[in-house]
C-alpha cells in the first residue's frame, strides 16, 4: 500500500491485516521503522481527534513529526496543494497526512507523488482511518463481522464516515442499515437498506450515529435541534429498546442532545471514547503498512 486515500482501494485481506496490527499495538507490541522517517500533518479543515491521534501514533512509532501550520503556509501566497506536497517530498518528508475540504483533492496528482499520502478526510468523500478504527472497535467487541447489523444514522449524504464504512462493512460480512432524515439519504451513494429510526435502533448490533455537518449544508437546517433529537436522535427512550449486547458508536465530535442524549455519550453501551483510543492503534497500524512498502 503506497497511499491510503479511500477504503475502496483496500482489499478485505488488507483491512484485516491492518486490524490485526492495530490489535497487536493495542496489546503493547512495539514496532519502529528501520530508518529515520518524517511525517507532516496538514489539516485544512478543523480536527481534534484525527490530527492529535495521528501525531500520537507517529511519535509512538518514533517518526519525526514536522510541524505544518495551514494558517501561515505558502498556499496563502497562491502556491498549489500539489506544489506544497512536492515541496515536503523534496525536503525529505516520507508521509503526508492531509485533511482537505475538497472531495478527492488528491485525484489529479496522486500518481506524481513519491511521498506517501494518507487521506485524513476529503470533503464529503472518504475518511479511511476513521472507518478502520470503527472496524477495529466493532471487531474488538464482537470478534468479527459476520451477520452483524450496523445501523448508520444521521447526515448520510454529507458523511465521509458513512461512505468509507459501507463497502468495508459489507465486504466483511456485516449488514449495513441506514436511517435519519430521508432527504439526507442517497441510495446511489449507499445501498438501499433504509429503515425507520425506531426500527433501526431495535434491530442493530451497532448503532452508529453521525453529526449533522452544518458546514457542508447549503441552506439552514429544516428543523430545530430539539425536533432532530426527537425524530432521529438516540433518545433515552430509544436506547432502552436497543438489543442487550448492542453498542453505540459515533465518530465525534458529538453534538450532545442532538444526535445522542447527553447522558448516553458515556453510558455503558457507548464506545465513543473507546473509538478515540483505538484511533491511535489503528493509525499506528496504517503508518506501519505504508512505511513497510
Ligand atoms: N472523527 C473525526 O474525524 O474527528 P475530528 O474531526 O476531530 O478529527
Amino acid at each position: 500500500m503506497k497511499h491510503l486515500v479511500s477504503m475502496n482501494d483496500l482489499s478485505r485481506e488488507q483491512i484485516l491485516d491492518i486490524l490485526d496490527n492495530a490489535e497487536a499495538f493495542a496489546s503493547g507490541e512495539e514496532w519502529q521503522p528501520k530508518n529515520k522517517m518524517f511525517a507532516t500533518n496538514l489539516f485544512f479543515e478543523p480536527s481534534t481527534r484525527t490530527k492529535t491521534s495521528f501525531e500520537m501514533a507517529e511519535r509512538k512509532l518514533g517518526i519525526e513529526v514536522i510541524p505544518f501550520e495551514t494558517g501561515s503556509c505558502s498556499l496563502l501566497k497562491g502556491e498549489t496543494l500539489y506544489d506544497t506536497i512536492k515541496t515536503l517530498e523534496a525536503i525529505g518528508v516520507n508521509t503526508a497526512v492531509i485533511r482537505h475540504g475538497e472531495e478527492a483533492y488528491y485525484q489529479s496528482f496522486i500518481d506524481q507523488l513519491n511521498i506517501q499520502l494518507i487521506n485524513a478526510g476529503d470533503g464529503c468523500g472518504q475518511h479511511p482511518t476513521q472507518s478502520l478504527l470503527d472496524l477495529f472497535t466493532i471487531k474488538q467487541e464482537f470478534g468479527g463481522f459476520n451477520g452483524l447489523k450496523v445501523a448508520i444514522i444521521g447526515d448520510l449524504s454529507h458523511s465521509r464516515v458513512a461512505k468509507s464504512n459501507h463497502k468495508a462493512l459489507s465486504a466483511l460480512g456485516a449488514e449495513v442499515l441506514y436511517s435519519g432524515p430521508p432527504q439526507w439519504f442517497d441510495s446511489n451513494q449507499l445501498n438501499s437498506n433504509f429503515c425507520e429510526m425506531d426500527n433501526a435502533v431495535e434491530i442493530a448490533d451497532v448503532v452508529m450515529l453521525l453529526r449533522i455537518q452544518h458546514e457542508r449544508h447549503e441552506s439552514t437546517s429544516f428543523m430545530t435541534t430539539e425536533e432532530y433529537h426527537s425524530k432521529y436522535g438516540l433518545t433515552i427512550e430509544r436506547e432502552k429498546r436497543m438489543k442487550k449486547d448492542s453498542i453505540i458508536m459515533h465518530p465525534a465530535p458529538v453534538n450532545r442532545n442532538v444526535e445522542i442524549a447527553d447522558c448516553l455519550v458515556e453510558s455503558e453501551k457507548s464506545r465513543i471514547f473507546k473509538q478515540m483510543e483505538n484511533g491511535v492503534f489503528t493509525r499506528m497500524a496504517v503508518l506501519k503498512s505504508i512505511l513497510e512498502q
